[in-house]
């Protein structure tokens, strides 16, 4: 059956490494009959968690009213959340770190949001694998705490300018993540 699947992505930057990876995934989800909604963080107004605590008392998820709390819903009732994004300086780039940060508000507000499944796709200019550490141990450990199930983590580096991700077997393996979910 087709599950609820929310792409959040991190990049500010149409066209490029993250985003054709992005893209080769959802086509795969969708086509393998997977509803799909895509969040892009970087194009919307979402500002770190104000941690005043007061998540869900004003009938929204988040008290400080931005772009978080239209995706808040379709986080909540989704099967898996998929995070997309390039490094920035070894670790997750701000654009999306506000949405990240204020999944804190389904712990504070007492959401049961556990036993979805989580996946990752990231790029990078380096050659290193270690270079995604700064991404890959806090989503690993982010999903851990909420009880959300690592379904799968597309990691590719070397890719630098836009387009370079062709170079690569990057959307394949992003396309590949779908039938991991
Ligand atoms: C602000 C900024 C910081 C970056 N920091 C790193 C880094 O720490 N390590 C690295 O390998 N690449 C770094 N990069 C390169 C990007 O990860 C790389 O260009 C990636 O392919 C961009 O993905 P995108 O096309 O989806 O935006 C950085 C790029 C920018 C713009």
């Amino acid at each position: 059956m087709g599950k609820k699947i929310v792409v959040i992505t991190g990049s500010p930057r149409k066209g490029g490494n993250s985003f054709a990876m992005t893209d080769a995934f959802i086509q795969a989800a969708e086509a393998k009959g997977h509803a799909v909604t895509r969040f892009d963080a970087a194009m919307q107004n979402v500002g770190g968690c104000r941690a005043c605590e007061t998540c869900f008392k004003t009938g929204k998820a988040c008290s400080f009213d931005d772009a978080f709390n239209t995706i808040a819903p379709a986080i909540l009732e989704a099967d898996a959340v998929v995070f997309t994004m390039p490094v920035y300086w070894y670790t997750i780039p701000a654009q999306i770190k506000g949405v990240i940060d204020r999944l804190f508000s389904f712990v504070v507000g007492g959401k049961d949001v556990a036993g979805k499944e989580c996946a990752m796709i990231a790029c990078c200019e380096e050659e290193d694998m270690s270079v995604f550490d700064g991404v890959r141990i806090p989503m690993e450990r982010t999903a851990a705490l909420l009880k959300w199930t690592m379904a799968g983590e597309v990691l590719i580096p070397g890719v630098l300018n836009k387009g370079d991700i062709d170079r690569t077997d990057g959307c394949k393996q992003a396309a590949a993540l779908a039938d991991k979910l």
